[in-house]
């Protein structure tokens, strides 16, 4: 596929959901792709079915070292990082009386800390080379909130204030991307200790949710289009999610 083919991508959070359904979907169009996650055994068992145009990384991305590591990987063994994806992230959704601190330092560092290592490990590499394309997975939870969501919600409005502000501060060489999907079928909050919440989760299971192929696609969609175009927000509900 035009402007996909032999692009060096690099996934966080690529052992499951929407990051393993786009690595496999690149990887058909021709893209090599740099898996990164803390579960080695599937990530491994991707690299197998996917051959060598695929190497993984056993990554923590809320450890710096573990993410400039991972980029340092990807150029040794590909030659470039022409995308990185930050979508690594951790949805223990609970409410503030609970008082779950713990996890919400864990979102803390998983979703905010872990984009912004992933940028600083690669922005230097894609500025020198006058090009690149940095995409961050924030969500629905990052434009509006709701209860139980106040610290996952904040993480996810935290990216959207970096990806923004990195867009005005890099936009002459670098594409900048941020992905806001509504619910899709993953692996997401299978860690949620609250009980009020899993009660809540209970009654919605039969809610509409996307596939994690939809949110591929549209990744696909925004990498794939030409040098000159910039696809800066992909905000993206299954039909019936009204928030
Ligand atoms: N599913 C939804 O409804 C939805 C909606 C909006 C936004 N999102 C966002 O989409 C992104 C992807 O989630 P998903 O829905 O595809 O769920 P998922 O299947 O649970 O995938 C999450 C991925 O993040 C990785 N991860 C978690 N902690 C990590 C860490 N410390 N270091 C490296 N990797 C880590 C997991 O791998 P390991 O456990 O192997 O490390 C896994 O590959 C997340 O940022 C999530 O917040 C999801």
């Amino acid at each position: 596929m035009k402007n996909i083919e032999n692009k060096v991508v690099v996934i966080t959070g690529a052992s499951s959901g929407m990051g393993a359904a786009t690595a496999r979907k690149l990887v058909a169009l021709g893209a090599k792709v740099v898996l990164a996650a803390r579960r080695e055994d599937q990530l491994k068992t991707m690299v197998a079915e996917l051959g060598h145009h695929s190497m993984y990384v056993i990554t923590d991305v809320s450890k710096r070292t573990d993410v400039e590591n991972l980029i340092q990987q990807a150029i040794a063994t590909f030659g470039q990082v022409d995308v990185l994806w930050n979508n690594a992230g951790i949805m223990p959704l609970s409410f503030f009386e609970e008082g779950k601190v713990d996890e919400w330092e864990r979102m803390i560092d998983i979703n905010i800390k872990g984009v912004l290592y992933g940028i600083h490990a690669v922005l230097p590499h894609m500025l020198a080379r006058g090009k690149g394309h940095i995409l961050s997975t924030s969500s629905v939870a990052g434009l509006k909130t709701l209860p139980s969501a106040g610290v996952y919600g904040g993480t996810k409005f935290a990216v959207r204030a970096i990806m923004e502000t990195l867009h005005q501060e890099v936009c002459e060489k670098i594409r900048v991307t941020t992905v806001y999907p509504g619910a899709v079928a993953t692996e997401l909050g299978h860690d949620i200790t609250s009980p009020k919440v899993r009660a809540i989760y209970g009654q919605l299971e039969n809610m509409p949710k996307m596939e994690a192929e939809d949110i591929a696609d549209a990744v696909i969609y925004a990498i794939s289009q030409p040098d000159h175009v910039v696809v800066n927000d992909v905000v993206m509900r299954p039909l019936g999610q009204a928030r």
